[in-house]
């Protein structure tokens, strides 16, 4: 590997650090996590949180993680508004076992409840002390055509946070790198969609990247039309087709369904 591009991998893999940080980094001299720790003034607010808990991070989420989670999330959620659903994605609903972090998707059923339910969950979130960072982002609203041309980035509102997990006592034992933590830092992101974008969110948010790009590239290549996760749009007819499942989308692809454990691509 080029000497430049071990560090890069190394200081890309904290939280908040792109490849343009990382190699100005290099550039000014610095090749340690601990050359980053002497200089503070360096790092974001995210940053340093990244590096803070640099450790727990660069650890695998594990399957008993997700469920508690999930739990916590999904308790927040109901006292932020009744009605409104937690659904795991990302790689975990891809029936992976461990990842780089967890990925939620927010909905209700009543189109346009879920405005500002964002908020309010990460204070309900917080209030249960189970919140070390957060950075929320705003849906960043456009016209349904803008948007229907995009084909990697969305616009959903969404929080990237990371989580304060407690740890069961049995999660302890065993060869941990630290016996006794009664707690570990987890890398959340949570995402809202309307219900009528609900299913393409869905389809977009489970991933992988590659098999949704590759979806997109022959939704576009063989059928002319444009899928992203916000919707299918017919740029002949400028429509969107109107979907209530992910089942829905692969059948306008006129492709069978595929379960997201099949999509690991
Ligand atoms: N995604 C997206 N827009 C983003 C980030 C992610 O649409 N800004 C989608 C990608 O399609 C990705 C999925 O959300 O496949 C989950 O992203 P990520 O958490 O980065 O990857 P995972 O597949 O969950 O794998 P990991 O275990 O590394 O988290
Ligand atoms: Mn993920
Ligand atoms: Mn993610």
């Amino acid at each position: 590997m080029h000497k430049a591009a071990k560090w890069r991998q190394l200081f890309t893999q904290i939280f908040g650090v792109g490849v343009r940080t990382a190699d100005r980094w290099y550039r000014e001299g610095l090749r340690t996590l601990d050359d980053l720790r002497e200089q503070p003034q360096k790092l974001t607010q995210q940053q340093k949180v990244g590096l803070q808990h640099h450790r727990d991070l660069s650890t695998p989420v594990l399957r008993s993680d997700v469920d508690a989670l999930q739990q916590a999330v999904e308790e927040a959620v109901g006292q932020a508004l009744p009605g409104a659903t937690v659904t795991l994605t990302g790689g975990f609903r891809r029936g992976k076992l461990q990842g780089h972090d967890v990925d939620f998707l927010i909905t209700h059923p009543k189109e346009g409840q879920e405005a500002g339910l964002l908020p309010r969950v990460m204070r309900h979130l917080q209030d249960q002390g189970l919140i070390l960072y957060h950075q929320h982002q705003h849906s960043r609203w456009e016209s349904p055509t803008r948007l229907a041309q995009q084909s990697h980035m969305d616009a959903f509102e969404r929080s990237f946070c990371i989580f304060r997990l407690p740890q069961p006592p049995a999660a302890a034992v065993g060869g941990s790198t630290r016996p006794c933590a009664s707690w570990k830092a987890v890398r959340v992101d949570l995402v809202v969609a309307p219900i009528s974008q609900f299913p393409f969110a869905l389809l977009g948010w489970t991933g992988s990247k590659l098999f949704q790009r590759e979806l997109r590239r022959f939704s576009r290549k063989e059928k002319g039309l444009w899928l992203n996760s916000h919707g299918l749009f017919d740029p002949e007819q400028k429509t969107f087709f109107h979907v209530t499942s992910e089942e829905d989308i692969f059948r306008h692809l006129g492709l069978e369904y595929l379960p997201p454990e099949q999509r690991n691509a």
